[in-house]
């Protein structure tokens, strides 16, 4: 039996920069809402949660193209099962991660319920093959089971997680701790940071361990009215996945000396895990600002419309209709005439390619339509939003 003790300290010691941190994010995050209509918000967040699921499964090594993900929500798989596979794992990503924004996910976010909710949701999602795992040391296969505590030893990098009979315990206090009342909002925030590890760190599942405390703290942040659909922590992980993985790995080791804090793992490697997880919290937010700002967005997308009626990809017209739909979120079909300034029949030809190619969507051929996302145009519209190469 290890003793609790082992996961101390849970929160870093005090610290203007974490502090700073924090409060610089609630700032940021604050204003990211307002920057575009709810309508338009709503799609983002589907692109948004595409996105995050790329990243989520890619720091993990198993990349699927935006492509693949847009055609796996269509119910369209490929032929070639790895590749199906994988279009699978996305969906359940994206759709666990649509139940928590929904908020018909567990509450509080920072129980045992929640997290075992999350690994059994999204497992159960999985396809059989993704549900194996093979024990490095003996090449035994085991299966993971959907919300099921893990009840092997494991070895991630140089960490050896807790016992398997541990883990009911250390979630308790793990749950205890971070949903103390004596912690301020700021201190949670800060919280958010140090949980992440520590639920890395006591590691409760086979595998998924990754996937469910990237949602987990996605989940936490949303709850704290910090996190929402319009930005991911994942992004930023996913681009410094060496270092990712070398903080965590430093925020393992044991206190190193009298200076190091009173628990019995490193308090140094604490705040260092906590500031590079904030900061990368901070320039997603920030970087989602920029892709936001409605002038720019604007801008970027009647560039890349010029371009497709030059290139007679699409018809005369096509831009006023695209701008309705971001300004006001979404518009009725019959205002495409007044819009484009055409003949009912000539508008609605310029409406129909537009919504054939997938630039405008609606629930149903009558209703209104909005702004839609297909793979191809992700680029010019959010530049750098996949920094890994988009075919
Ligand atoms: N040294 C470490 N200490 C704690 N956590 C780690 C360490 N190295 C990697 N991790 C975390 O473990 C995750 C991998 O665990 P795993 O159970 O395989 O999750 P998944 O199946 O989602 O990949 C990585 O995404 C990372 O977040
Ligand atoms: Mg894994």
């Amino acid at each position: 039996m290890t003793a609790i003790s082992a996961m101390e300290p849970l929160l870093p010691e005090e610290s203007k920069v974490l502090e700073n941190l924090a409060i610089d994010l609630v700032a940021k995050a604050s204003t990211l809402a307002g920057r575009v209509n709810p309508v338009l918000a709503a799609s983002i967040g589907d692109l948004v949660r595409s996105m995050n699921c790329y990243y989520s499964n890619l720091i993990e090594g198993h990349q699927t193209l935006p492509v693949d993900i847009d055609r796996a929500l269509k119910n369209d798989y490929a032929a070639e099962p790895e590749r199906r596979n994988l279009q699978k794992e996305a969906r359940a990503h994206i759709e666990v991660q649509r139940l928590v924004d929904r908020g018909e996910a567990p509450s509080p976010v920072v129980s045992t319920e929640f997290i075992l909710w999350v690994h059994r949701e999204f497992c159960q999602r999985l396809p059989d093959e993704l549900l194996w795992i093979t024990n490095p040391g003996t090449g035994e296969r085991l299966r993971v089971v959907p919300g099921e505590l893990r009840q092997r030893h494991v070895k991630v990098g140089r960490h050896v997680p807790i016992d398997p009979d541990d883990i009911p315990a250390f979630l308790k206090r793990f749950a205890e701790a971070y949903n103390s009342p004596m912690l301020s909002t700021l201190r949670k925030v800060i919280a958010v940071a140090a949980s992440h590890h520590r639920l890395l760190w006591i590691h409760p599942f086979l595998d998924g361990n990754g996937r469910v405390t990237r949602l987990f703290s996605h989940a936490w942040l949303r709850e704290l009215g910090i996190g929402s659909d319009l930005w991911a922590v994942s992004r930023g992980l996913a681009r410094q996945v060496d270092q990712y993985k070398k903080m965590l790995m430093a925020a393992d080791e044991p206190r190193r000396g009298d200076l190091d804090g009173r628990g019995n793992l490193t308090q140094q490697g604490l705040n260092e895990f906590c500031e590079f997880f904030l900061k990368t919290c901070v320039d997603q937010v920030t970087f989602m600002k920029g892709l936001l700002e409605p002038a720019e967005l604007l801008r970027r997308i009647e560039i890349w419309c010029e371009e497709e009626v030059r290139a007679r990809r699409l018809p005369r017209g096509s831009w006023p209709l695209l701008k309705e739909a971001v300004v006001t979120g979404e518009f009725p079909r019959g205002k495409a005439g007044e819009l484009s300034g055409y003949e009912t029949r000539q508008a609605r030809t310029v409406l129909s390619t537009l919504t054939d190619q997938g630039y405008l969507t609606s629930e149903s051929h009558r209703s209104s339509v909005r702004l839609g996302f297909p793979a191809k145009i992700i680029d010019r519209w959010f530049p750098r939003l996949y920094v890994a190469p988009v075919t």
